[in-house]
Formats: structure tokens, C-alpha cells, sequence
């Protein structure tokens, strides 16, 4: 399964509800929507009241990543707000197993996020808990850095893993993607492209979700031929 979240940190915050209706009009799978709470990175973002009011208007499932400290406390929060898909990083809690047990109990789609330097060896005991993971692809904080070369074989070697476990984890990649690296990512076993200034910095964001769409459904129909 290939899919675009377009990722709205990117985007003007006095227009969110905009920025969510041009990805309704590239015809993403998805908004990206980037908790940040100035002390795991340094920025402040989005609360729960964004989730529960874009929740009102899009009928685009929403995929929170929780980019913070404490994540025990805010997850019943953000669950409650509508989030469909939620992840928090591995790297700020010892209660992985029990936090993704929690989302999953409400029939949400539970992830882990991994940084740069995380391996990806340390998933290999949740990965029955989950249903994606995000691999940042640039260090969590901020939107339009570079995409980090070193990803790509963290990227397949999570593939691997999961085809060799048989299971039905999908791989998010999170930073520095564009359509000009897109098919290169999913040929490595990339599922969810997340993409923030690619999309909202972009001139047209409608044509360029449209473009990734495009390079998502060949992919799509790849898989669909040989099945
Ligand atoms: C970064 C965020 C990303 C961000 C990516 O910490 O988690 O979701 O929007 O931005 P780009 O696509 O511009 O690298
Ligand atoms: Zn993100």
C-alpha cells in the first residue's frame, strides 16, 4: 500500500483549514498533523483543539505524531480529539508496548516514531503492537531540511523485518521527501509518504499531491499485478 500525507506544519497557520482543503483536492490519504511541545523539540505546535476542529471538517484521516515528552499524558487527549492514526516517539518512554496497547484499544492505528539515530532493531519486540512506524528521515523540529542518505537502508531494512515477521506493519517516512526521491523511497519499502514543504511551499500543492498520487498509484498497481 502507497500512500501521501501531506504534512500541514508546512503550511500557514492562520489558514490550516485551507491547507486541509488543498490536500482534498490532491486527493491525499492522509493529513499529517506535527505535535510539538517546545521541550522534546524545541517548537510549540498544535494542540488537541486542532485535531477535534480539523476532525469537524475533513473527512481525510488524521495522523498525529506526537513530537513530545510525556506522551502518556497527552495520548487519551489526542485519541478523545479524533486522531485515526497516532504515534510518539520511542526515544521518550519506557512504556512503548503498554502506550501503543492504549491507542489500539480504540480501534486507532498506533505508531512509533524512530529518530535518525534510533535503530531500528529496538521495534523488534512491539512490532505485534503496531500498525506503522515512522522513520524520520531528519531530525524531528522543524519542516524543509535535507533528507538524510543513511535512511534509506534503515527504510529496507525495516521492510525486511516485517516481511520476515509476516506482519502487516506500514512504514511512514517523515522529512526531506519531494517527488523528485518519492519513487526511489517506495522502491526501498517506504508505504506513507509524509511530506510538509514539498507540498505547502510548493506553488501549486494541488498539482505537486496530485504528481505524488500519481507515483503512489503505479506503485499501487505494481502490487495489485502480482497479486
Ligand atoms: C518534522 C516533522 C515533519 C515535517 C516534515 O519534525 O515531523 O512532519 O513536516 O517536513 P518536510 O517534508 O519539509 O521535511
Ligand atoms: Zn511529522
Amino acid at each position: 500500500m502507497y500512500l501521501i500525507a501531506p504534512s500541514i506544519l508546512s503550511a500557514d497557520f492562520s489558514r490550516l483549514g485551507d491547507a486541509v482543503a488543498l490536500a482534498e483536492q490532491g486527493q491525499a490519504d492522509m493529513i499529517h498533523v506535527d505535535v510539538m511541545d517546545g521541550h522534546f523539540v524545541p517548537s510549540i505546535t498544535f494542540g488537541e483543539k486542532l485535531v477535534s476542529d480539523l476532525h469537524e471538517k475533513t473527512s481525510l484521516p488524521l495522523n498525529v505524531h506526537l513530537m513530545v515528552d510525556n506522551p502518556e499524558k497527552l495520548i487519551p487527549a489526542f485519541l478523545e480529539a479524533g486522531a485515526d492514526w497516532l504515534s510518539f516517539h520511542l526515544e521518550v518512554t519506557a512504556h512503548a508496548h503498554r502506550l501503543l496497547q492504549l491507542i489500539r484499544q480504540t480501534g486507532r492505528k498506533a505508531g512509533l516514531a524512530i529518530n535518525p539515530a534510533t535503530p531500528i532493531d529496538l521495534l523488534s519486540q512491539v512490532l505485534e503492537e503496531l500498525d506503522y512506524v515512522i522513520i524520520m528521515a531528519v531530525n524531528p523540529g522543524w519542516g524543509g531540511q535535507k533528507f538524510i542518505p543513511a535512511t534509506r537502508n534503515k527504510i529496507r531494512s525495516l521492510s525486511r523485518l516485517i516481511a520476515d515477521r509476516k506482519l502487516p506493519v506500514l512504514i511512514a517516512v517523515d522529512g526531506g521527501i519531494k517527488v523528485d526521491n518519492l519513487a526511489t523511497l517506495f522502491e526501498f519499502g517506504m508505504n506513507i509518504a509524509i511530506c510538509g514543504s514539498s507540498v505547502y511551499a510548493a506553488e501549486d500543492p494541488v498539482a505537486t499531491i496530485k504528481k505524488m498520487k500519481t507515483i503512489a498509484s503505479e506503485f499501487n498497481q505494481r502490487i495489485a499485478a502480482k497479486e
